[in-house]
């Protein structure tokens, strides 16, 4: 049975001098995993958070972390990112030749392994990764900033996704990321997203379990 879609909170805009408080309210609202974007400058035209900021939340709570690697290199970083306390590595099929080879390495460090794309990228790219990576991750904006506004056409890709995925009975989890807020959850619900990674939309609330309650709510009236 498909499990009702979740809540993935991204930390990117959080109060970064106060990102402990961040993860505990996360925590507090009844998550389990949390979104941690991880930006090079190089892959995107941004640098937010490295490694040792990971260490040091890992010292802090014990939810899961999804991390999302925006970087042009990641084979070189994994080892990095899995020490500091990863429990999810997800890498760009925009940098990754032979991704099944990347998913591969990524689980046998003993986690998950994630791919994504960015909104350019042809959908049909990631099929290869069907059945193989713990989860695909839809870009619905341009990665590099939260707070952007939801790009249309990862819709249509979600459907895509959907479909192949039960198609073939994979266990490959569907996430979308990027402008996901009270106007898009009815819609990437209903297009067959599993995990909603929301940051602007939660962490610029005035009271952060409050607004993830009520997009729980709004997940559940979706699915009817
Ligand atoms: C963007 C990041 C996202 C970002 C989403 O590059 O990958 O995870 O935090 O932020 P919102 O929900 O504000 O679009
Ligand atoms: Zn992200």
């Amino acid at each position: 049975m498909k499990m009702k879609p979740k809540i993935v909170p991204s930390i990117l805009s959080a109060d970064f001098g106060n990102l402990n408080t961040a993860v505990k309210s996360v925590q507090r609202a009844g998550c389990d995993w949390v979104h941690l974007d991880i930006m090079d400058g190089h892959f995107v035209p941004n640098i937010s958070m490295g490694i040792p900021v990971v260490a040091s939340l890992r010292k802090q709570t014990k939810l899961l972390f999804d991390t999302h690697l925006m970087i042009s290199e990641p084979e070189k970083y994994l080892n990095a990112f899995i020490d500091a306390g990863a429990d999810l590595v997800t890498v760009h099929i925009e940098v990754c030749p032979d991704i099944r080879k990347m998913i591969r390495v990524i689980q046998k460090k003993g986690v998950k392994a994630g791919v994504s794309l960015n909104p350019e990228t042809p959908v049909d790219s990631v099929y290869p990764a069907i059945g193989y990576a713990d989860l695909i991750l839809v870009m619905s904006v341009h990665p590099g900033f939260g707070g952007q506004k939801f790009i249309k056409y990862s819709l249509d890709k979600l459907h895509k996704l959907r479909y192949q995925i039960d198609k073939q009975k994979a266990k490959t989890v569907l996430e979308i990321d990027g402008g996901i807020n009270e106007q898009t959850i009815p819609q990437v619900v209903k297009s067959g997203a599993d995990w909603l990674v929301i940051g602007s939309a939660i962490f610029e609330a005035k009271d952060i379990i409050r607004q993830i309650d009520k997009f729980r709510n709004m997940i559940t009236k979706a699915l009817k």
